[in-house]
């Protein structure tokens, strides 16, 4: 177990878990997205892998979304928050053995979503595909974390709970409640259970957790990794301290009431709708007081761009995450979500949140662990970094303009009506017109793919250097 020490009474962090974690967010972020270039190349040439139904798009689609959301998100998160949680309490893990069975189980959790997916068992609820044996598995490791993470806030020997920490506790206590909650089903079979819930009841219980799952797995968690990374990365303090601890409270009271958008012109009462469009209006504000007080730490500290890839990253995933803040509640308007929803607009929209937020400042926040977790100086290759952060950058923008277009032209396909009302074009027709876009796609997310390999190529070099750094990891907390 590695313990960092020093001779001047410097806390004993646990740093194995977070190093584990770390490598695994790599690794799944190349699984994860392989598997969406490859499910992207499926949309255009649907036959290519017609080797039996476990490799068919509707079962590697799901592997996909488990795959970057739990898998690489999901590690990132364990990393990042265990790694910030004892850097800003100064004290190490509370109960670290309980932080390796969440290492071991949450890996457990994964292999087996990459085994039961392709094998087509599914309960069938989007981002909560996977079957009772492992949502108990998933319950299990969930309150282990909790338990962790909040020991160790708990223990901890600063005077306050720094920000960040409180978006990681957020997120950890909404997901297991969305979790538990979401999940509560009948099993008929060791692989097959039906949800508690019955029509449109099940409905809206399935989107209060997507979008809580928008809102605190790929939101508020990575903002807690953003309120930490950014300023370390900037050497600046917080823009502005109180307007983090406004930021909090209106994110996370105002999140829980938008999942109704998903569910425009359905069987949803018509009031639960409407509030899920105000609500998710509303919801503008505090996701771009965040971003802003992420923005503005860089005060006096924009220079830095020009050199440091790493703030970059950090930086251009704020931005991401500012314009797919604003996309979200125009697409919650009823009229917009008209034209918007079923089509690729909304695909677009994911990918600037997940690869432009999610995934950007995931890389950033595991740039700058890795020295520090390995007793390095700093990365074997900082051009190598450039060269990621550009073929990110291009990677998303590639990927997203072509799913604009394609968005919005399949929705004025779909309602372009003939004088005598009938339909002007067929459904096929409008996906025809949406190959050049499919093919666009393909080649931004290969382009981001391409980038997350010379990550890994970079982080090996890295942890294989024999460069060590000056100051043991611990004492440059
Ligand atoms: C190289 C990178 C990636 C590529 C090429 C890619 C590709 C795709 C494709 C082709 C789809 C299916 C679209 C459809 O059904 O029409 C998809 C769906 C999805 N992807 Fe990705 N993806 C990538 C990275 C990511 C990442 C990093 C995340 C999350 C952190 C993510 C989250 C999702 C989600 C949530 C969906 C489902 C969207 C919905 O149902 O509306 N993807 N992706
Ligand atoms: C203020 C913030 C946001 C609002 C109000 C919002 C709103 C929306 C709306 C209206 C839709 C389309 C629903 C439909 O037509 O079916 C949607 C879909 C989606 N959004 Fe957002 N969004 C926000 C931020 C984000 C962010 C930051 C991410 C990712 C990190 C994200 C991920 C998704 C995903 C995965 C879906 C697809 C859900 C599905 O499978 O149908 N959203 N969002």
């Amino acid at each position: 177990m590695t313990t960092n020490t020093s001779a001047t009474e410097q806390p004993k962090y646990h740093m194995d878990v977070v190093k584990w974690f770390t490598i695994m967010t790599v690794v799944w972020g190349i699984v994860g997205m392989g598997v969406g270039v490859l499910i992207a190349a499926q949309l255009i040439w649907p036959d290519a892998l017609n080797y039996g139904p476990w490799l068919h798009f509707g079962r590697l689609r799901p592997l996909h979304t488990n795959a970057v959301i739990f898998a690489f998100g999901g590690c990132a998160l364990f990393a990042t928050s265990y790694y910030v949680v004892q850097r800003t309490s100064l004290v190490p893990l509370a109960f670290p053995w309980l932080a390796k069975f969440t290492f071991w189980g949450w890996q457990l959790v994964i292999v087996g979503a990459a085994i039961t997916l392709p094998l087509g068992f599914t309960s069938a609820k989007e981002y909560a595909e996977l079957e009772w044996p492992i949502d108990l598995l998933i319950a299990v490791v969930w309150i282990s974390y909790l338990v962790v993470f909040a020991g160790t806030v708990a223990k901890r020997k600063t005077p306050h709970i720094y920000v960040g920490n409180w978006f990681y506790l957020a997120f950890i206590i909404t997901v297991a409640v969305l979790h538990v909650v979401n999940s509560a089903a009948v099993p008929v079979s060791m692989w097959k259970s039906y949800s508690v819930y019955p029509g449109t009841m099940d409905a809206m219980i399935q989107w209060w957790y997507g979008h809580n799952a928008v809102g605190f797995f790929l939101t508020a968690g990575f903002l807690g990794m953003m309120y930490y990374f950014v300023p370390k990365q900037a050497e600046r303090p917080i823009y502005s301290y109180r307007l983090s601890i406004v930021h909090f409270w209106a994110l996370i009271s105002v999140y829980m009431w938008a999942g109704g958008h998903h569910l425009h012109y359905s069987a949803l009462p018509d009031w639960a709708q409407s509030l899920g469009m105000v609500m998710s209006l509303i919801l503008l504000a505090p996701s771009w007081g965040g971003m802003i007080n992420g923005m503005m730490t860089l005060s006096g500290a924009w220079h830095k761009l020009r050199t440091d890839p790493i703030l970059r990253f950090l930086v251009v995933s704020l931005s991401f995450y500012g314009m797919s803040t604003f996309e979200g509640p125009m697409m919650s308007i009823k009229t917009v979500n008209a034209l918007s929803h079923n089509t690729d607009w909304t695909i677009g929209h994911v990918h600037s949140g997940a690869l432009g937020w999610v995934a950007m400042i995931s890389i950033g926040a595991v740039y700058h662990m890795i020295p520090k977790l390995f007793g390095r100086k700093e990365m074997y290759s900082s051009n190598l970094i450039n060269v990621h952060f550009w073929l990110s950058t291009i990677g998303v923008v590639f990927y997203i303009c072509a799913m604009w277009v394609n968005g919005i032209m399949q929705g004025l396909f779909w309602r372009a009506v003939n004088e005598d009302g009938t339909l002007m074009y067929s459904f096929v027709q409008a996906v025809e017109a949406s190959y050049p876009g499919y093919i666009v796609r393909l080649i931004g997310g290969a382009i981001f793919f391409a980038g997350m390999l010379l990550m890994a190529y970079n982080v090996w070099k890295t942890i294989q250097s024999e460069e060590t750094a000056e100051q043991p990891a611990a004492q440059t907390a």
